[in-house]
C-alpha cells in the first residue's frame, strides 16, 4: 500500500507546457504528479498559448514569476541556464504540438511525460524513440485510467491462467458529449475536430487509445494480426474526422476482439469497459466502477473482487492508496501513473536498466502503439471499411 513515503532521493524538478487555467486536463496532471509531494516538484511552466494568461496562472499556482515563461522554447533554454533547472516536463497541449515540443524537450536534455495520442504518425514516434534512446531519457504517456490497481489484478489473473485460454476481448470507450454540433463551439472541442490539430482521427485517438493501452497492459502477449474499422461523422461538419467508430480485430493465435468508440453515444456520461473472455471464465472492468473487477467462472456464481483486499495479487495491493474501506478514483490512478513515471526516470538517471525493465509504465512504446492503432484503423476505414493487415 502507498502512504506517501518518498521513493526517490528527492523530488524531480518538474515543469508543464500547456495545461493552463482553462484546460481540461491540466489539473489532472498536477493532482497526479504532486499527490505524494515526494516524486515531483512543480517549479516552472509555459502553461498557455496566451503568454500573459499562462504567466498569471503560474504565479497563482505559487511559482516564482521569473519561472513562468511565454512559451516552451523560452522555458527550455532559460531553465537550462539555471544550476537547478528543470529535469522533466509534461506536455499537455493539443495533439498537433506534441511532436515538436517533445523533440525540443529531449534535445534540451529533459525527460518527457506527454499526453495521448502521442503524435500523428508512427514514423514520428519511432524517430522520437530513437532520439530518447540517444539522449538517455524517458518518454512517458499519460494513459491515466491505466493506473487503477484493479487492472494489475486483471493482468495477473490472466497471466496465471484463471480464465483459461483467451478467446475474445470486448472494449468500449464512449460518451455523448459531442452528440450535437453545439459541442464544437467550445475551444477544447474545436481543435479535436480539426485534422490540422487533432491528427488523423477524433474519437479513435482521443478515446480508444486509452482502452487499447489497457488491453495491452492486461494482455501483454496478445498481438494484433488484422483489423477492420468503420468510422462515421454523424455531425457532418466533423468529416473527415469520425465521432463514432467500430473496429473488429483478429489477434495472432486465434483470439478476436472488438472496440466501439464514440462521442455521440447520447446520454452516456463516460463509459469505458474491457471484458476479456477466456475458455473457462471472463474478467470485466469498467471505469465508472474502477474499484471492482468482475470475475465470472462458467457454471459458478460470479464474484466481484474489491480493491485493497488481502486476497488480491501483490501488484494490485502495492499501488492501493486508501484501503478497501474507501473509494479510489481517477486522481488516484493518475497519481500511480505519475509515480511509475518518476520511478522510471529515477532508474534511467541511475543507469539501472534492470529496474527499468521491471517497471510497468506507459512508455514510448505504449505511445507508439497507440499511434499505430489509430493509423491502422484509419487506413482500414478510409479504404472502405475493409480488413487490413496490422502494420
Ligand atoms: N489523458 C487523459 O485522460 C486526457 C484527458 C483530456 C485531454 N487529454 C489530452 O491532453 C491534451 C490537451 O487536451 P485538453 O482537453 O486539456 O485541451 P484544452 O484545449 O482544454 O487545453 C489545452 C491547453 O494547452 C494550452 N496550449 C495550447 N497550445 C500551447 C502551446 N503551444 N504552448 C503552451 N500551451 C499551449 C492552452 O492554452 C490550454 O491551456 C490533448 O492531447 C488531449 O488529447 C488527455
Amino acid at each position: 500500500m502507498l502512504n506517501g513515503e518518498k521513493k526517490l532521493a528527492r523530488p524531480l524538478r518538474w515543469a508543464m507546457v500547456g495545461g493552463g487555467r482553462l484546460s481540461q486536463v491540466g489539473y489532472k496532471h498536477r493532482s497526479g504528479a504532486l499527490r505524494d509531494n515526494t516524486a515531483f516538484q512543480l517549479v516552472a511552466g509555459a502553461f498557455d498559448i496566451d503568454a500573459d494568461r499562462g504567466r498569471d496562472f503560474g504565479v497563482h499556482l505559487g511559482l516564482d514569476a521569473d519561472r513562468c515563461y511565454a512559451d516552451y522554447r523560452e522555458l527550455f533554454s532559460r531553465e537550462r541556464q539555471r544550476e537547478e533547472g528543470i529535469e522533466v516536463v509534461t506536455i499537455a497541449t493539443p495533439n498537433g504540438t506534441h511532436y515538436e515540443i517533445t523533440k525540443a524537450a529531449l534535445e534540451a536534455g529533459l525527460h518527457v511525460i506527454c499526453e495521448k495520442p502521442l503524435f500523428f504518425t508512427s514514423q514520428q514516434a519511432r524517430e522520437v524513440k530513437a532520439l530518447a534512446e540517444q539522449k538517455n531519457r524517458i518518454v512517458g504517456v499519460t494513459y491515466g485510467y491505466s493506473g487503477h490497481p484493479m487492472l494489475l489484478q486483471m493482468r495477473q489473473m490472466i497471466a496465471s491462467g484463471e480464465i483459461g485460454e483467451v478467446r475474445m476481448v470486448d472494449m468500449r470507450y464512449t460518451h455523448g458529449f459531442s452528440a450535437s454540433d453545439s459541442a464544437d463551439k467550445f475551444e477544447a472541442q474545436k481543435w479535436r475536430v480539426d485534422p490540422a490539430v487533432a491528427g488523423p482521427s477524433f474519437v479513435l485517438g482521443d478515446l480508444s487509445t486509452h482502452t487499447f493501452y489497457i488491453s495491452q497492459l492486461v494482455l501483454p502477449e496478445l498481438k494484433l494480426q488484422s483489423l477492420l474499422c468503420d468510422r462515421q461523422s454523424f455531425i457532418a461538419s466533423r468529416a473527415p474526422l469520425e465521432d463514432n467508430a467500430m473496429v473488429m480485430m483478429r489477434y495472432h493465435g486465434g483470439a478476436v476482439g472488438r472496440m466501439w468508440t464514440s462521442s455521440v453515444d447520447a446520454g452516456s456520461m463516460n463509459a469505458q469497459q474491457i471484458r476479456v473472455i477466456g475458455s473457462k471464465a471472463s474478467l470485466q472492468w469498467c471505469d465508472w466502477l474502477p474499484n471492482e473487477l468482475r470475475y465470472e467462472v462458467q457454471n459458478q456464481p460470479s464474484q466481484l473482487l474489491h480493491h485493497g483486499m488481502a486476497y488480491l495479487d501483490q501488484a494490485a495491493l502495492a499501488e492501493d492508496r486508501l484501503g478497501a474501506l474507501h473509494t479510489e478514483g481517477l486522481t488516484d490512478a493518475w497519481a500511480n501513473i505519475y509515480l511509475r513515471c518518476a520511478l522510471a526516470i529515477d532508474a534511467k538517471n541511475r543507469g539501472d536498466e534492470t529496474a527499468l525493465a521491471n517497471l510497468i509504465y506507459p512508455d514510448i512504446d505504449a505511445g507508439l502503439e497507440g499511434v499505430r492503432w489509430v493509423e491502422n484503423c484509419v487506413r482500414s476505414a478510409d479504404s472502405g471499411a475493409v480488413w487490413v493487415n496490422y502494420e
